[in-house]
């Protein structure tokens, strides 16, 4: 984050940093230009109150310029010397950065042979030490910047302060996420507008390969060859208060009671006379939507199964082939695409560097791009041909809850438009399905007001060491998701099975007292999918296994295979996975909980992964 105005800027920087600690919490720092004409600096290994304890401790003089950071590792471990800022030009030059210098040795090897010498371990040093230099040439910040940025391979955001020029800031991008704040008097730059949306919430995009320097009444966006560039401005859609956890024992807690309003708001605005319509799909056309002869849905983690749930519906109603792949394969690859191919990618942060990288390739190779995305402003819906927006507020927590559950929503109306669009799907049956979704909102509210029953699973649980989770159909994937929440949550084995799959080897695993979360489909499914899956539950019990089904109400059928049963409303059988989510989100968060963890910054995560 930078700042520059009429405020204190520690005050705003650790504001800002709160907000965007969810970004990585192995250090944090700040640098302020100080009234004398010097330069302040603090930081800290360990979460950000480390950090405010130090300027508590031994405060350093406030002024109204600075830069501020939290850092996930990549070069060089969690350290206090390792945290940013950095230091050049003989400790006038501040400088944070986020992202990988992949040709930081060779950069390394040369400030040695200069005689520079290095306080960390880390790839950004090298660029504080190379914009030093070039600051002494030029004697000016912006220049100095420039000079730099085209001599770095790999991604980053840059953002530095000279104590020569107490009123600027400068910011570089390339293929990291960098906006600006638009204030008055003030302007800020941030990772994401979390960082200044306290303050403003008018904001602007820089674009890749662009610098920009903030002044208290001026910005200036260049490319890096130096020339003026125009940007977009757009307003922030959701308050500050969205992103305070508000009464809530945590993010997650309130996130996951943000689910229904998730699922709703996505909804909102897309449907007209009981039909779907996407209006940012406008842009791409339907005669477009007709020459789709493959969507290829590619994202990373829970993203990834949110499309996986989106490759069952849209390939039923629209009769398009639809594969899923994780992002980070699929780039490395060499897939075969054609213009006929419409690749739909899928990030909550909209800035996940592997599924950004897959995104690029794929228009490389000619194919359509689509991306569904939670933020305004991110890099992925601006590399991409068109993007549906999720609605589902900013996400802090770092394990995704509310994002998930819209980005299926966000999948199930592309493929209802899809399938209106090439007549696979009567109207009547658009229809039909479109109201039972509009209906999983105030089902959602339901499950969340019986979540007692899991809490008190989960701390009967606490030392539990391994859990299972199986589904079939739509409810494969949530049981992936289940079992994700609990690694990273609850830091415990757990494993997600499609139920068919496990007579294959993983039933070996199964011994007495394991406990094993079942997704039952709906015994109205068509596929007669549920006696399938209380044979699949039949065979574990009969190897000790402990069940805990989530099933619909009324299902009667399951309860004497099921140690515990977990009820969901009923709802259409593609439906169902928003339902079934819910209690795992639930189970996840109190198991990490009952453990005395930090449910909204596990260890070793950050929330928008911005290297490969
Ligand atoms: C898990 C989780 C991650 C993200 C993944 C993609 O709870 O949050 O698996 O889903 O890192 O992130 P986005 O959606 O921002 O691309």
């Amino acid at each position: 984050m930078g700042y520059v105005g009429h405020r204190g800027s520690i005050e705003v920087l650790l504001g800002g940093l709160k907000r965007l600690e969810y970004r990585g919490y192995d250090s944090a720092g700040v640098a302020v230009l100080t009234p004398d004409g010097g330069l302040g600096s603090a930081k800290r290994a360990g979460k950000l109150g480390n950090l405010t304890d130090e300027l508590s401790a031994h405060p350093i003089a406030d002024g109204q310029t600075g830069i501020g950071h939290t850092r996930w590792a990549t070069h060089g471990g969690p350290t206090d010397g390792n945290a940013h800022p950095h230091l050049g030009d003989g400790g006038k030059l501040a400088l944070i950065h986020n992202g990988i210098i992949e040709n930081f040795s060779e950069l390394k090897a040369e400030l040695t042979e200069r005689g520079h010498t290095f306080a960390s371990e880390t790839d950004s040093e090298v660029a504080a030490l190379l914009v030093g230099e070039a600051y002494r040439d030029t004697h000016d910040l912006t220049a100095a910047m420039l000079a730099v940025v085209n001599r770095l391979e790999g991604a980053f955001t840059l953002l530095a302060v000279h104590a020569d020029e107490p009123d600027v800031v400068v910011g570089a991008r390339r293929n990291s996420p960098l906006v600006v704040g638009l204030g008055e008097g003030e302007n800020f730059l941030g990772s994401d507008v979390a960082a200044f949306v306290a303050y403003t919430k008018q904001a602007m995009e820089i674009g890749q390969d662009q610098l920009v320097t903030i002044r208290p009444g001026s910005v200036e966006v260049v490319d890096f060859d130096g020339n003026p560039v125009e940007s977009r401005r757009f307003e922030v859609d959701w308050d500050a208060s969205a992103a305070e956890k508000g009464g809530w024992s945590s993010f997650m807690a309130k996130e996951i009671s943000e689910e229904p309003d998730a699922v709703a708001n996505t909804i909102r605005g897309r449907v007209t006379d009981g039909l779907v319509h996407i209006p940012e799909l406008d842009g791409l056309g339907d005669d477009v939507l007709r020459s789709i002869d493959r969507v290829l849905i590619i994202a990373c983690g829970t993203a990834a199964y949110a499309g996986m749930v989106g490759k069952y519906a849209i390939e039923q109603w629209a009769r398009v082939p639809v594969d899923v792949e994780l992002a980070h394969e699929f780039r490395y690859r060499e897939p075969v695409l054609s213009p006929n191919t419409l690749v739909v990618s899928i990030s909550q942060s909209g800035e996940t560097m592997d599924t950004l990288m897959a995104v690029k390739y794929a228009r490389e190779q000619g194919a359509r791009t689509l991306s569904i995305c939670n933020t305004q402003g991110a890099t992925i819906p601006r590399e991409s041909d068109a993007v549906v927006y999720t609605h589902a507020g900013p996400e802090v927590a770092v394990a995704s809850t509310k994002a998930f559950v819209a980005q299926i929503t966000a999948c199930y109306l592309f493929g209802l438009q899809l399938a209106q669009v090439r007549e696979t799907l009567a109207a009547d049956a658009v229809r039909a399905l479109v109201a039972d979704l509009q209906k999983v909102p105030d089902q959602l509210r339901d499950v969340i007001a019986s979540g007692e029953r899991i809490a008190e699973l989960a701390h009967w649980m606490a030392d539990t060491r391994s859990v299972l989770f199986l589904g079939r159909h739509v409810g494969y994937p949530i049981a992936l998701e289940g079992a994700l929440k609990l690694k990273e949550l609850a830091y415990i084995h757990a494993e997600g099975f499609a139920a068919g799959e496990l007579k294959h080897g993983p039933i070996a695993l199964i011994e007495p007292g394991q406990i094993v979360f079942v997704i039952v489909p709906s015994p109205r499914d068509e596929r007669s999918l549920h006696a399938k899956v209380v044979s699949n539950i039949q065979e574990i019990r009969a190897r000790g296994a402990r069940v805990i089904a989530i099933a619909e109400a009324g299902d009667v059928a399951v309860l004497p295979h099921a140690d515990e049963v977990i009820r969901i409303p009923l709802a259409s059988p593609f439906f169902e996975p928003l339902l079934a989510v819910v209690p795992l989100h639930f189970f996840g968060m109190e198991l990490a909980a009952a453990k005395g963890l930090d449910v909204d910054q596990p260890r070793n995560l950050a929330k928008s992964v911005t290297v490969e």
